[in-house]
């Protein structure tokens, strides 16, 4: 996406918001650190960003392109998604023509490819070799959610970054920012809620935000629940007590609810429930036995069962057994 693009769309929050500069980043002190460090000697290595979505590596790449090339840093910054059906040979092409374009004073060029846990080895394998072909002059920044997915040749060449969820603090943080600058009045349940909602995920927080905005004058709890479809903790969590208590009916009930009047999807209920199992008020035999189930359910509904099916026998299971 060209600057003017991305600039075109302001009226996105997201990227509205989005650090342009490293110091600006939120969390993430080590990897900034660390990245200050090869920038500052102008000196990169190949990279490797890992994590979970909404955290910042797409933002990080564009920070450390603004910090080299200053204005004219989209004239040495390629993003390139390997998920684009185009296959590993447009990749390799693109890079290739990119690489070979003319340099302004600068060494390297920086490639952004992202999702590129989404290349199969064969591809990964093909996209080592035009690393190391093209390493005079290209450095590649590799994006990713699992770095498990990435094969260990193109590790071992990469520096390693991993990305964790966001605290709950920075997300606080930036969204009572976002929320000043857009002179929304957000309460504090609306806080609450929204760093709820998000689980880690910045671009989740702000999003939730905008929509919650767009709906209402004052961002409250209920705003937040509402507009993002997401489940109140305590009522996941009354259904999972129903459970335990052996009242199957009621919880299923309160499932039904969840899923058909308020068209909450199920993954999302799992999901849920797998983020909050800690936070409920049950015994650690429950949690355990609960998580068990939870992983059952989760890994069925992977391999395409039905999720409501799976919910109510997640629900029937811990009924049954206490
Ligand atoms: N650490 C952060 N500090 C401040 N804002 C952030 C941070 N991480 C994400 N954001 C906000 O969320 C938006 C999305 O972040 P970004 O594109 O960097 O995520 P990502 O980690 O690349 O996610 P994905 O894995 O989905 O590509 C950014 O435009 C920015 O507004
Ligand atoms: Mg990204």
């Amino acid at each position: 996406m060209s600057e003017a693009e991305r600039a075109g769309r302001d009226a996105v929050w997201i990227e509205k918001y989005r650090p342009q500069r490293l110091e600006d980043i939120a969390g993430h002190e080590a990897i900034v650190n660390r990245v200050r460090e090869y920038v500052a000697n102008d000196d990169l290595s190949h990279m490797l960003f890992a994590g979970p979505a909404g955290t910042g590596k797409t933002t990080t790449a564009i920070a450390i392109a603004r910090e080299l090339y200053g204005d004219d840093w989209e004239e040495y910054f390629l993003e390139l998604n390997a998920s684009d059906e185009r296959g590993i040979d447009v990749v390799r092409d693109r890079v290739k023509s990119f690489a070979r374009t003319s340099f302004g004073g600068h060494n390297y060029r920086l490639i952004f490819l992202d999702e590129a846990d989404a290349l199969t080895s064969d591809a990964q394998a093909a996209l080592r070799r035009t690393m190391e072909q093209f390493s005079d002059n290209v450095r590649f920044i590799l994006s990713c959610n699992y770095s498990s997915q990435i094969i260990d040749p193109i590790q071992s060449r990469c520096a390693v970054f991993r990305f964790a969820q966001l605290a709950d603090d920075a997300l606080r943080e930036q969204i009572s920012h976002i929320a000043a600058e857009e002179s929304i009045e957000v309460t504090e349940d609306g806080l609450d809620a929204l760093v709820y909602v998000a689980g880690g995920d910045m671009r989740k927080a702000i999003n939730g935000l905008q929509a919650a905005a767009a709906a209402g004058v004052t961002v409250d709890e209920d705003a937040v629940f509402e507009i993002t479809a997401t489940a109140r903790p305590e009522i996941i969590e009354a259904m999972v007590e129903n459970a335990l208590d052996g009242d199957f009916t009621a919880a299923r009930a309160t499932l039904d609810r969840l899923l058909v009047d308020e068209g909450i999807a199920g993954g999302d209920v799992l999901d849920q429930l797998h983020r909050s199992v800690w936070q409920f008020d049950l015994d650690d035999e429950a949690a355990v036995h609960l998580l068990d189930r939870i992983g059952e359910a989760d890994y069925r509904i992977t391999e395409g069962a039905s999720e409501r099916i799976q919910l109510e026998a997640l629900l029937a299971a811990v009924a049954l057994d206490y």
